[in-house]
């Protein structure tokens, strides 16, 4: 069941971008009447997936006490309420999953996400071992996407993935990389037709993944997850102290995040975007690039224009 936004959450969280938009932030948004998220189908399964998602590398790698966990339970009841799904974490990020699971239980709403974690580590055994690891700790009997991070040893934890996917220990197995070098070697694996996500690094100053990978999941029927898509922030950098362009409004871009996000998820090869957030704020404002007009083809050059001369 999709939530939807109410007009106070997006007056609360735009006024922390744009005084302007205060006046009536819902302007353009209430001529489309749009206020479910943009979803895209799996193209393994039909499901649908809201566009925007959770990354949780960093922000979520926090120790056991109380005050330290409670924005990102907010971040996480939040995102549930306004109906995010994909969360994604991996062993590699500390104690991430496990404040995830801690966090998702207290909260009573673990079933309510679409769990996405990886296996990093080298050998069978190892594998296993790591992946029954991350069930444990994120709460969880069955991981709806289990991804071999970076591609490490990925020829023998692509079989145990099949495996368990045979099993119902996963629903959906994947394969992920942060750099443009490994986009090659992704899009073979992409081409072999094995997994059903592939989680890749793309942004709007970023393309490397246009020249071919992205059509290459989108004719092969992998869906995509995009990770870094404000560059691990240094796109807010690039902006800080600038003003949206006007137009920015006709694509019903409220802020610098939405700007970047759009650009990405109006690429309908891609399934969802991941941009890592702890704070609440930041959460309903990347949620809120799902909503919304998006750029055509002649936008998003536009905005790619543009972003070259702020
Ligand atoms: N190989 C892999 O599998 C791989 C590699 C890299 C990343 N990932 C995944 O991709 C996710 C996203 O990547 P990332 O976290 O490295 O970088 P990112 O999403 O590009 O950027 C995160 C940074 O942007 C800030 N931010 C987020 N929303 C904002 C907003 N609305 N306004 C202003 N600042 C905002 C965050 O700070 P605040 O916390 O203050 O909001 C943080 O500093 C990771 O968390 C991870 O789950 C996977």
């Amino acid at each position: 069941m999709e939530q939807q936004f109410s007009r106070r959450e997006i007056v609360k969280s735009i006024g922390f971008t744009s005084c302007a938009m205060l006046l009536d932030p819902l302007t353009s948004l209430s001529q489309t009447n749009q206020k479910i998220m943009l979803q895209r189908a799996i193209p393994a399964s039909g499901e649908k997936l809201p566009v925007i998602g959770l990354g949780s590398w960093q922000q979520f790698d926090v120790g056991p006490g109380a005050a330290e966990r409670a924005q990102l339970k907010e971040v996480l009841g939040k995102m549930e309420e306004l109906g995010g799904k994909l969360v994604d974490a991996s062993p590699m990020y500390g104690r991430a999953e496990q404040v995830i699971g801690d966090l998702s239980g207290e909260l009573k709403n673990n079933d309510k996400f679409f769990f996405a974690t990886k296996v990093w580590t080298t050998g069978k055994q190892q594998g296993i071992d790591q992946m029954n690891d991350s069930l444990k700790k994120m709460g969880r009997k069955k991981m709806d996407l289990m991804q071999i991070h970076n591609l490490q040893d990925w020829e023998t934890h692509l079989k145990t993935l099949k495996d368990w996917k045979s099993q119902g220990k996963v629903r959906y197995i994947g394969i992920t990389h942060y750099t443009d070098s490994a986009h090659a070697r992704l899009e073979q694996i992409v081409k072999s037709r094995e997994v059903d996500f592939v989680q890749l690094n793309y942004s709007i100053r970023s393309r490397n993944a246009e020249k071919s990978l992205l059509n290459a999941a989108k004719d092969n029927g992998v869906a995509v997850i995009i990770n870094e898509p404000f560059e691990q922030g240094a796109l807010f950098r690039a902006v800080k102290g600038k003003e949206l362009p006007a137009w920015a409004a006709d694509y019903d871009i409220q802020s610098w995040a939405q700007y970047f996000l759009k650009f990405i998820v109006s690429n309908d090869a891609v399934t969802c975007a991941i941009p890592g957030t702890s704070d609440v704020k930041h959460l309903i404002d990347n949620l809120g690039a799902g909503l919304g007009r998006m750029p055509d083809a002649a936008g998003r050059k536009k905005m790619i224009a543009h972003l070259e001369t702020v």
